[in-house]
């Protein structure tokens, strides 16, 4: 679990971007497995997200060969591309977002994504920071479309986790694509961790708005495709999901352990808090 510095903050780098279905809460029984495996060749993070498992591991001193980080959003791939290469530039242009700070200006860049890559970055991670819950969101087209949110004192910029998560991202591959492209990458004794968007538990319970092109069940069937081939071949697997028949149905030649997880995405308190979730590993 992230473990608080002396000071009372968290130990860095942590996301810097809050995800749907973001890692954090199942971070003790990720690693728990992780250290089933000791030792492991290349890294990857093929649904990449706000990346929680990659930074824990980074903390943890894990990560002894390259990290391969991806995820099929070309946005947020362009805020850890911006991370990464041009920190410095990133934060000055947040602060200057923070300056700029008010309902307006939020709409205002909303409406426009900009031409460098810098930019975009600033953008995503701005709006990440001040929209309504803190969730990117985007419409049918690929825009993003978040409301305004209202926070007294949104943290718009984090200089130092920024600066912290540049350093850990130094060495990673970052690439905007789909996760079967795995496939191409992963070699025997790697490790691969799936996070894909889960298989709803219900018709009401599905959240499916990280992206334009749903994740349906066929997507669900060639994540399970490309698991078993990757098995196969000697990777070390792991992968969440909600836990449910089909996703059982799936995986019912691996071993899947159900753990406890608090969910604070629904939009009724009530429907808050701890559920099951499906943790699959072959090793
Ligand atoms: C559950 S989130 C990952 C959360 C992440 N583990 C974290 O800690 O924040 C799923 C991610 O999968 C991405 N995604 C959806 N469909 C994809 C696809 N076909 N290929 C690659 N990534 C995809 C989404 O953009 C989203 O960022």
């Amino acid at each position: 679990m992230t473990v608080p510095r002396a000071n009372g903050r968290y130990a860095l780098p942590r996301p810097f971007l809050k995800w749907v279905g973001g890692k954090t809460q199942l971070l003790p029984e990720l690693m728990k497995r992780v250290n089933m495996v000791g030792d492991f060749g290349r890294y990857h993070e093929p649904f990449l997200g706000g990346g929680a498992l990659f930074f824990e591991l980074y903390r943890a001193g894990r990560l002894k060969r390259q990290a391969y980080l991806s995820d099929n959003n070309p946005r947020l791939i362009e805020a850890y591309e911006g991370v990464r290469d041009e920190v410095e530039e990133v934060i000055a242009l947040l602060n200057r977002h923070k300056r700029l700070h008010s309902e307006e200006h939020f709409y205002r860049v909303r409406a426009k994504v900009p031409k460098t890559l810098v930019e975009r970055a600033a953008r995503v991670i701005y709006l990440n920071k001040t929209c309504y819950n803190g969730l990117y969101r985007e419409n049918s087209r690929g825009e993003f479309n978040s409301p305004f949110g209202r926070y007294k004192n949104p943290v718009v910029c984090d200089e130092d986790n920024l600066r912290a998560a540049s350093k850990a991202l130094q060495k990673t591959k970052i690439e905007s694509r789909h996760f079967q492209m795995v496939a191409e990458y992963a070699e025997a004794g790697d490790l691969v961790y799936f996070d894909p968007p889960y298989y709803p538990v219900s018709v009401t319970a599905s959240f499916q708005g990280y992206h334009k092109g749903a994740f349906g069940e066929d997507s669900q069937r060639l994540l399970a495709e490309v698991y078993t081939k990757l098995a196969a071949r000697g990777v070390h697997v792991l992968l969440s999901n909600s836990m449910t028949d089909f996703v059982r149905a799936l995986y019912k030649d691996f071993t899947l352990d159900s753990v406890q997880a608090s969910r604070a995405i629904n939009s009724r308190a009530d429907r808050r808090g701890k559920i099951s979730e499906a943790l699959v590993r072959n090793f």
